[in-house]
């Protein structure tokens, strides 16, 4: 029996999350929710019926699961919508705009023991779990140093929807907030960020450029780079080649460096010494990792399956994407106020 699911926002994913519930045959779309004349047409071209409320949609049509792809400052509202109906949903990264309606949120889904999934879809991805079990088996040794990056060149069409360049909104938000989840599912909890943030180019209210320096809780030191406005290869999203609607253009966008070998991922080459008294002086061997093809947004949806079907618990869940939320309005802070800005302070 396939899950009745609605969709919450049929814009930019929210139509690519349509496109992966008409494939999926333990999935069917019910329902959409969504405000703009466009989403009609949407709804009609996958069979689903349309609302203008997403409250009159849940009360009508009592699905099994919902999806939620609004604007960021609109998920905890909409999740607080599916949570007092005990509707499991999976609401689109980042949790919220803010990290009091995160709380809020997190306060009512434990409450309510209902699921709740955020969609850091990376992390259903094979290079993101097989890159945590190997740093989890100390395959690199005791891990000292991180690098990522995530830069990339958007089209002016893109901000013409404005919450993408107002507070809330902002490619700290939307972008390298996937990179801190990675980072922290991968290399654990990051306690304190340091951050230089830009809008020279764009001048936008919201950063277009940043340069951050995190410590993680083992210890262990990282950088990462982050850019909406400039021409690279260097991002996940296309280097992976697992993204919906980017080309696949191999690289790789993080560098993990421990005592004993290195990692590159999304390309996972281990790059080691042929016996462990060799040195900097010693070429290193490199050794492919090969991953099981499967698909980061499929994995995602079947997982979410899994979640309503009781079979499993959210990989991410409200109090997880709660602290990656947490993690990325600290670098905000840090580059608003020029000072290491720690974690716990952000959680009070
Ligand atoms: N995980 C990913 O890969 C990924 C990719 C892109 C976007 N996102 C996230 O998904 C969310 C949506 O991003 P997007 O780029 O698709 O945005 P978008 O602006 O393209 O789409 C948002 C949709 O929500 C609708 N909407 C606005 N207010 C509404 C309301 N009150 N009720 C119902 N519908 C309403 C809009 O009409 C629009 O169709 C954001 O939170 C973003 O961060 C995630």
């Amino acid at each position: 029996m396939s899950q009745k699911i609605v969709l919450i926002g049929a814009g930019l994913i929210g139509r690519e999350h349509a496109v992966l519930l008409r494939a999926n045959p333990r999935a069917e779309l019910v329902g959409i929710a969504d405000v703009s004349e466009g989403a009609v047409a949407v709804a009609d071209e996958f069979g689903a019926r349309f609302f203008t409320d997403l409250r009159d949609m849940l009360d009508t049509l009592r699905p099994d699961g919902a999806i939620i792809a609004l604007p960021n400052a609109l998920h905890v509202e909409a999740a607080l919508a599916c949570v007092e109906r005990k509707i499991p949903c999976l609401v689109e990264k980042p949790i919220a705009d803010t990290l009091e309606a995160a709380m809020h949120l997190v306060a009512a889904v434990e409450k309510a023991g209902v699921p709740v999934l955020v969609g850091h879809q990376r992390r259903h991805s094979p290079d993101i779990a097989k890159a945590r079990q190997l740093v989890a088996e100390g395959a690199l040794g005791r891990l000292v140093a991180v690098n990522a990056m995530w830069m990339t060149d958007k089209p002016g069409a893109y901000f013409e929807a404005a919450w993408r360049r107002q507070p809330g909104g902002g490619p700290l938000l939307i972008n390298l907030i996937h990179d801190i989840d990675c980072l922290r599912f991968i290399c654990g909890d990051i306690n304190e960020v340091m951050a230089f943030t830009s809008s020279a180019v764009r001048s936008f209210e919201v950063e277009d450029t940043a340069s951050v320096s995190v410590r993680f809780g083992s210890g262990a030191l990282g950088t990462l780079l982050m850019s909406d406005t400039a021409v690279s290869p260097f991002n996940w999203d296309t280097a992976a080649g697992q993204a919906l609607y980017f080309p696949h253009q191999p690289e790789n966008s993080y560098h993990l460096a421990g005592t004993k070998a290195a990692l590159s991922i999304p390309g996972m080459d281990i790059w080691r010494h042929e016996t462990e008294d060799a040195h900097w002086q010693h070429p290193l061997i490199r050794q492919h990792v090969t991953l099981d093809g499967s698909r980061a947004y499929e994995n995602q949806l079947n997982h979410f399956v899994d979640v309503i079907e009781g079979k499993a618990r959210p990989l991410i869940s409200a109090r997880d994407g709660m602290l990656t939320l947490a993690t990325v309005l600290a670098i905000a802070k840090a580059g608003r106020e020029n000072r290491t800005v720690s974690v716990s302070e952000m959680l009070g």
